[in-house]
């Protein structure tokens, strides 16, 4: 009558589950966002992300020392230029915010891996991750036109010195088109980490403010993909792969571990996982209200992603998470 098979026997104290904990979670998986601003001793908390900061370059740099100290290997980088234009000039100018930064960490922190983020919608006027048509109001943002400024921008970035180039703004063949820019530059050993998998998400938002990138007009489901398809994350994938993408990213992540597990099933390339703002934002808004246990909701969300095949997770949570993580 009493069963012989008794799970709670390996659960009895905390080193018996340590022993048989299956998924284990590290400083070394995490990457930390970073929105550099123009100015000096800037450090201005965006409103719907308490805790995430615009800073100027002096600031990201003290940030990317106490990054690395806490053991995290590497960062991203998003820029919010002075001025936005048509040509998203300030994506691709040698002196621009991200390369400003990223030149500027580098020289600080060599060891800190820096992760630029490609596109364009920061740097454009209306907002959009691409050129478009002059006039257009739709947003239908022009293909190939967009990949020669992406290309453009992922040179700059290396040249700066950014370690990897993650674009970021769902154009078919955006892999290979910066790869070719790259290679041509000199970079053959620059990885991309593609945004290969990306939502159209209203998880987005608080990003959105962050980075002073929202759409002045229409929305982002021309190029980013409908929440309700895996197939085609899987043949997005599939493209970036034959592209010659070395690492590939699902965003967002929480709604979307379905689509991280399908995605590590089918390939042997390290896969990131997005914790997108709006991720951030809920837990965070939860937490200042005391209806959940800050530390203990973001560790499990963390090792969840990690569960559903995640080898890499970007999150504003990271520098909490390993502090966390230490005090076990
Ligand atoms: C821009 C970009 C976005 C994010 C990363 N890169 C926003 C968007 O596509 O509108 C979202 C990150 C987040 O929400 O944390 N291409
Ligand atoms: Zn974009």
């Amino acid at each position: 009558m009493f069963p012989i098979n008794r799970p709670r026997r390996l659960r009895q104290t905390p080193q018996l589950r340590r022993m048989v904990q299956e998924t284990v979670l590290t400083a070394n998986d995490l990457i930390y966002p970073l929105f550099a601003v123009p100015g000096q001793s800037v450090a201005k908390e965006v409103k719907s992300m308490p805790g995430v900061y615009q800073l100027s370059v002096d600031k990201i740099v003290e940030e990317a020392k106490e990054v690395y100290d806490l053991g995290i290997p590497a960062i991203i980088l998003f820029g919010i230029p002075d001025t936005k234009d048509t040509d998203a000039t300030g994506a691709w100018d040698h002196n621009g915010i991200v390369q400003q930064a990223a030149t500027a960490v580098k020289e600080a922190v060599p060891e800190l891996v820096v992760v630029a983020d490609t596109c364009l919608c920061e740097y454009t006027n209306h907002g959009h991750c691409g050129y478009l048509e002059v006039g257009d109001l739709t947003g239908r943002v022009l293909n190939d036109p967009t990949l020669e400024l992406l290309k453009k921008t992922a040179v700059s970035q290396a040249k700066a010195g950014a370690d990897i180039i993650a674009p970021s703004g769902m154009m078919d063949g955006f892999v290979q088109s910066i790869r070719e820019g790259l290679d041509e530059a000199g970079f053959q050993d620059t990885p991309i980490l593609s945004y290969a998998a990306k939502y159209a998400s209203a998880y987005y938002g608080p990003f959105r403010d962050a980075a002073e990138s929202s759409p002045q007009f229409g929305d982002r489901r021309t190029y980013q993909m409908d929440p309700g398809n895996v197939r085609e994350a899987l043949k997005e994938v599939e493209l970036d792969i034959a592209e010659g993408a070395d690492m590939l990213m699902v965003k967002p992540a929480l709604s979307y571990m379905d689509v991280i597990w399908r995605v590590k099933e089918m390939t042997d390339l390290p896969v990131a996982a997005y914790n997108v703002s709006g991720e951030y934002s809920m837990v965070k808004a939860a937490a200042l209200n005391g209806w959940i246990d800050e530390k203990k909701v973001t560790l499990e969300t963390l090792i969840s992603f990690k569960r559903a095949g995640a080898d890499l997770i970007l999150t504003y949570h990271a520098k909490d998470a390993v502090r966390w993580l230490a005090e076990g």
